[in-house]
């Protein structure tokens, strides 16, 4: 194994990228990127500062004007860790909304090969093993059903406390499926040399043993 080695991991929302990455990431003792909520802090900011999609001229400035670091697995925007606000499902389609922006991705592409150029890294997101990092040592695709997706997600937001039904949690995950495959401008999509992990069915253990053993074969 070379001395710094990059780990992709993509795949559609909740396919359970972060929860399987921050346990990889652990276990192998390297940095976790989680690159969504890179896009979640900057659809926040922007419907928070009123600039829209279509305002390219308003939020090139507002890019120019953003910063975006983690630091102990925390999200800071300008300065604020905003972990808990990006989680919400209004963010979640702001993300998807806002990342099909070329200048959005452009900014954070550029972030994010910084944040894996340095140090080994596992590196989540929809564009990780196809563009930010094409030549990552071990690629993952990591897919579900879209029914165990909404599954997940409705169960995690019920524990929240959040409110909302399980045909519309299914409803939201098929409609930033279509966002993120059909955008013109890096969709999300299984690399070429990804190994494909369905995990639908699957425990988490079992979802990260397949990771660690992809890593180490
Ligand atoms: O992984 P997530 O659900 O937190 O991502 C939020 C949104 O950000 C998702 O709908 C698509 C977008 N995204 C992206 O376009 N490229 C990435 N590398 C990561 C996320």
């Amino acid at each position: 194994m070379s001395e710094i080695f990059r780990i992709a991991i993509d795949g559609p929302s909740g396919a359970g990228k972060s929860t399987i990455a921050k346990a990889v990431a652990k276990r192998l003792g390297i940095d976790y990127i989680d690159t969504g909520a890179m896009y979640r802090a900057i659809g926040y900011k922007a419907n928070l500062c009123g600039v829209s999609a279509e305002d390219a001229d308003g939020l090139q400035a507002m890019l120019d004007t953003t910063d975006i670091d983690f630091v102990q697995g925390n999200i800071l925007l300008d300065g604020e860790n905003v972990n808990d606000k990006i989680r919400t499902p209004e963010v979640s389609m702001l993300a998807s909304k806002y990342s099909a922006i070329p200048e959005v991705r452009e900014k954070l592409v550029e972030i994010q090969r910084g944040m894996g150029s340095r140090k080994s890294v596992i590196m989540d997101g929809r564009d990780i093993g196809t563009n930010v990092l094409k030549d990552a040592e071990y690629k993952i695709y990591l897919n579900a059903s879209a029914e165990e997706r909404a599954t997940r997600r409705f169960k995690e937001l019920q524990e929240k406390g959040q409110n909302q039904s399980y045909e519309a949690v299914l409803e939201d995950i098929k409609q930033r499926d279509y966002n993120d495959m059909n955008r013109p401008l890096n969709p999300l999509k299984k690399a070429d040399d990804a190994l494909e992990i369905d995990s639908t069915g699957m425990s988490i253990d079992d979802v990260i043993q397949a990771v660690i053993d992809c890593v180490n074969k």
